[in-house]
């Protein structure tokens, strides 16, 4: 029997040109490079330029997705963006870049689950593609989080940074097993009381304004460890495969020491943990397809290889999905 798959044929990722250094930061917060690489292991994050916003940074990864996958925008007939930090209230930000590509007219949208965003939007494509709403979708995570920092707040503004990263995504047939190439499972949470615990104190229908991210960092820590396992043996189980044959772990990047406390929970081995958290840091919906673009500009991943995506977020959202490559 055969069945219909989302196949990942292009990957790209787009990083601001400005970095910006723990050391940059300590000079007017009061932190160090110490602290922040010790609990975080992050070294260095991306900041957009004022002229850049996020559909900016979306369109430079969607370009690079396209070009990797030998295709134009003119082949594209779903976009879907996940970012939690849109140009504008409205329209969505994957209005913005089908405009800015010059993609015919189709269907987008944006997905709003914060650091999960990705993984959502992952699952909402392969609805649309499996079902043969779509033929080739671009599945973008876009976010300029810096422009949501109270840089008063020493225990948040360290832990972000901005930049894009995006697939093509195509409609093929496969055979129906985890041998096929595409996304073979997923498995998506969310549990709104934890609201509380990470979240923005603004929004267009209450304060009227774009608010700060708040968040209770352990809290935060405690829950992702335990939430993130579960929902990656269930989407290891979606897919019929185990965990332990999993190419390469390519989580959501918030914290080195969330990455490497999943994958010990899980029994992988810290090698198979894609990480770039040092130089990104958290960059919220768009981490995972930035460090997917990452691992396979470095030879890493390879095609075939099978990958186990996961990530969780404000919400509080999580999630994770199996794809061969
Ligand atoms: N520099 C220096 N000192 C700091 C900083 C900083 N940037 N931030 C906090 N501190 C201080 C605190 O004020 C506190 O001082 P005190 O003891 O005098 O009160 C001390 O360091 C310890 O603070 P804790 O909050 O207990 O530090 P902790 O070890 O928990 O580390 C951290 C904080 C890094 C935020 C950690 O809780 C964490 O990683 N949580 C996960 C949060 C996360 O990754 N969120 C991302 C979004 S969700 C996601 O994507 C999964």
């Amino acid at each position: 029997m055969t069945v219909m798959r989302s196949v990942m044929t292009g990957v790209g990722g787009y990083l601001p040109e400005t970095v910006v250094t723990n050391d940059d930061l300590a000079r007017t917060v009061e932190t160090s490079d110490a602290w922040i690489r010790e609990r975080t292991g992050i070294r260095a994050r991306h900041r957009a330029a004022p002229d850049q916003a996020t559909s900016d940074l979306a369109v430079e990864a969607a370009r690079a997705a396209l070009a990797d996958a030998g295709l134009t925008a003119a082949d594209i007939d779903l976009i879907i963006v996940a970012t939690t930090t849109p140009d504008l209230t409205f329209p969505a930000v994957a209005a913005m870049v089908q405009r800015k590509l010059g993609a015919p007219v189709g269907i987008a949208f944006d997905v709003q689950a914060v650091c999960s965003g990705f993984v959502y939007a992952m699952a909402v494509a392969d609805g649309f593609l499996c079902r043969g709403n779509a033929r080739r979708a671009l599945v973008i995570g876009a976010e300029c989080m810096t422009r949501l920092l109270d840089y008063q707040d020493r225990t948040t503004c360290v832990l972000f940074g901005d930049g894009a990263g995006a697939v093509v995504l195509e409609a093929r047939e496969g055979a129906g097993t985890p041998d096929d190439r595409g996304l073979i499972g997923f498995a998506l949470r969310c549990d709104g009381t934890k609201q509380d615990l990470l979240y923005v104190d603004g929004g267009p229908s209450t304060t009227g304004s774009v608010g700060h991210l708040r968040m209770q960092g352990q809290q935060v820590f405690r829950n992702a460890v335990v939430n993130i396992a579960e929902a990656v043996e269930a989407a290891a189980k979606a897919a019929g495969i185990a965990v332990r044959d999993v190419d390469w772990f390519i989580p959501h990047q918030a914290n080195q020491r969330i990455l490497i406390g999943v994958a010990h929970r899980l029994g992988l081995d810290e090698s198979k943990v894609v990480s770039t958290v040092a130089d990104h840091a958290n960059t919220s919906a768009a981490s995972i397809p930035l460090a997917l673009a990452t691992a396979i500009a470095d030879g890493r991943v390879k095609r075939g290889d099978l990958l186990l995506m996961e990530a969780m977020g404000g919400g509080l959202t999580w999630g994770a999905c199996a794809v061969r490559f």
